[in-house]
């Protein structure tokens, strides 16, 4: 099965998209980064070329969704719908990584599912059934992905699509972290609920870059 090589990142100048983008430079690969505002996009990416020396390119992001082998969305949960819904004829039959925990400010340490019943279920709402939606990096700590950092916790992805999965699972492991098949979107859930929980052990236990959750047992080479 082919690697991916290239990835578009629509929201790619926030905190979560701006540390996918720098991991997946450092580990060569070629990356768009989408924003609202183009000239924002540029800089961000601008700035990922000289710390990393790949390329990288920005643009608004309708243009960027239509750019990679893999298209990532890292947006707040509360424009998901909505930027989902604008870039979805742009992504038909290709693999989505929507990366939503539905937080609710002020309460983000307290679970609290949309009334599609998760994040995932309202990006498929959102996209429609002939897009390759893959979930995950929940609880990836975006502040250790932008600086290169060890990263312990696992990185669980859903998909009812497992050949897509696969792929995701691969670019986790090329970019220094080790993703986990963990089954199919209704799973989503689990990993969308577990973020707030971890945000809750961060306050209670000062853990100031994110506490992660690591699947024991599994061999190495499974
Ligand atoms: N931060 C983390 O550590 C982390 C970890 C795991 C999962 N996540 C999930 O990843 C997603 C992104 O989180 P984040 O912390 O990276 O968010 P963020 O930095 O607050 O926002 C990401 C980007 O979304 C765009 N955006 C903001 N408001 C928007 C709106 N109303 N409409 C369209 N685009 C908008 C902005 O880009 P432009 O202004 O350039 O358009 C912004 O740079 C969230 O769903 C979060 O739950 C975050």
């Amino acid at each position: 099965m082919d690697t991916i090589k290239t990835i578009a990142i629509v929201g790619g100048t926030g905190a979560l998209g701006g540390g996918l983008a720098m991991a997946c430079a450092r580990a060569g690969l070629r990356v768009y980064l989408g924003s609202r505002d183009p000239e924002r996009a540029s800089a961000a990416a601008r700035q990922i070329a000289d710390a990393t020396g790949a390329t990288v390119s920005g643009a608004d992001n309708l243009s960027c969704a239509a750019e990679g082998d893999l298209v990532a969305v890292t947006v707040p949960f509360a424009s998901q719908f909505e930027i989902l819904r604008q870039i979805a004829g742009k992504v038909e039959g290709r693999i989505v990584l929507d990366t939503t925990v539905p937080l609710v400010p002020p309460k983000v340490a307290r679970v609290q599912l949309p009334a599609e019943g998760s994040a995932a279920n309202r990006a498929l709402a959102a996209l429609g059934s002939g897009v390759r939606l893959v979930t995950g990096f929940h609880s990836v700590s975006a502040q250790k992905l932008s600086k290169g950092e060890k990263i312990e916790g696992d990185v669980l992805l859903f998909s009812d699509d497992v050949e897509a999965r696969e792929k995701v699972v691969g670019l986790a492991n090329m970019i220094g972290l080790r993703g986990i098949h963990a089954g199919p979107l209704a799973n989503s859930v689990a990993g969308e609920a577990m973020t707030s929980v971890l945000i809750g052990i961060n306050k209670r236990y000062g853990v100031r870059e994110g506490a992660g959750i690591v699947v024991t047992g599994i061999a190495h080479d499974a």
